[in-house]
């Protein structure tokens, strides 16, 4: 038997800028008269590919989530062996096209916690940006991302979000505007009877199993945030990590559960 798991990470081979997330998923639009983000918190991590003697490109590759004015949340997997000069962070923008460039933030630190990148075992990392972010937005107005009280458990009967600028389908191309999804999180053991041993929760490990009717995560969803509401707030409960393909009905997704973190983030983003 041969089973072969794939990260939703976007793969530097993938050239074409056409592309499309989240699976089964809508369009994340702006309310009111404010036009507020309805997630301000949302990361979009790009890559810088040099061409000599043309100008650069960045492309999409992972999701995140703004802690604070200097921290984004991700996925281990996300940043593995990437270089910090070459990765840019936009924030709270649902559509990528004509990003200014000064909205293309710098960052300059990595810090991961017992990351294994054969198992992604401790899929989680911190990226820190170069200089503090300044939201356009009414001081008022929180723009951070809320980790949830370490012992939280995801209600299993309501539905948490996904939201990501991933592909829209199995090995499709991630895309430049945001969808958000639902998926209600699955018990571990129900997760080992859908996925397999090998690939669902192993006893231990901070993970946990999301599945949508049709709605999923994919490639380039990586990273991105696993929202669930606990008394009418939402909470960054999980972490986008892998799965065995995109959207087939019945086969969950796996998510780091952040509340085993919460110590190690407080620690290094020092809230
Ligand atoms: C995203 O922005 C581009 C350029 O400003 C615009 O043409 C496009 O319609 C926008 N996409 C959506 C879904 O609003």
């Amino acid at each position: 038997m041969l089973i072969y798991s794939f990260i939703f990470v976007v793969s530097a081979l993938q050239t074409s800028t056409e592309s499309i997330p989240i699976v089964g998923g809508k369009p994340v639009t702006r309310s009111g008269n404010w036009g507020i983000p309805k997630y301000p918190y949302m990361v979009s991590l790009q890559e810088e590919f040099i061409i000599p003697e043309r100008e650069s490109y960045f492309k999409h590759f992972c999701g995140g989530t703004l802690l604070n004015e200097k921290w984004i949340l991700t996925a281990g997997h996300c940043l593995w062996r990437k270089n910090v000069n070459t990765i840019f962070a936009i924030i709270g923008h649902e559509n990528l096209t004509n990003i200014n460039p000064l909205e293309r933030l710098a960052v300059d630190k990595i810090e991961f916690i017992s990351f294994q990148p054969g198992s992604l075992q401790n899929d989680i990392a911190l990226l820190r940006l170069k200089h503090p972010y300044r939201s356009s937005l009414p001081p008022q107005f929180n723009f951070y991302g809320k980790l949830p009280h370490y012992g939280m458990k995801a209600y299993r009967k309501d539905p948490c979000k996904i939201i990501g600028f991933g592909a829209k389908h199995h090995a499709g191309l991630s895309q430049d505007y945001l969808e958000e999804a639902e998926v209600y999180v699955i018990s571990n053991k129900k997760c080992r009877h859908l996925l397999g041993y090998v690939w669902a929760p192993q006893k231990g490990a901070n993970t946990v199993c999301a599945l949508g009717y049709g709605q999923d995560t994919c490639q380039g969803d990586s990273g991105g945030p696993l929202i669930c509401k606990y008394d009418g707030i939402d909470y960054i409960y999980g972490i986008v990590s892998h799965g065995l393909t995109c959207g087939l009905i019945g086969i969950p997704s796996v998510y780091t559960v952040t509340g085993p973190y919460i110590e190690w983030i407080r620690l290094v983003i020092g809230d």
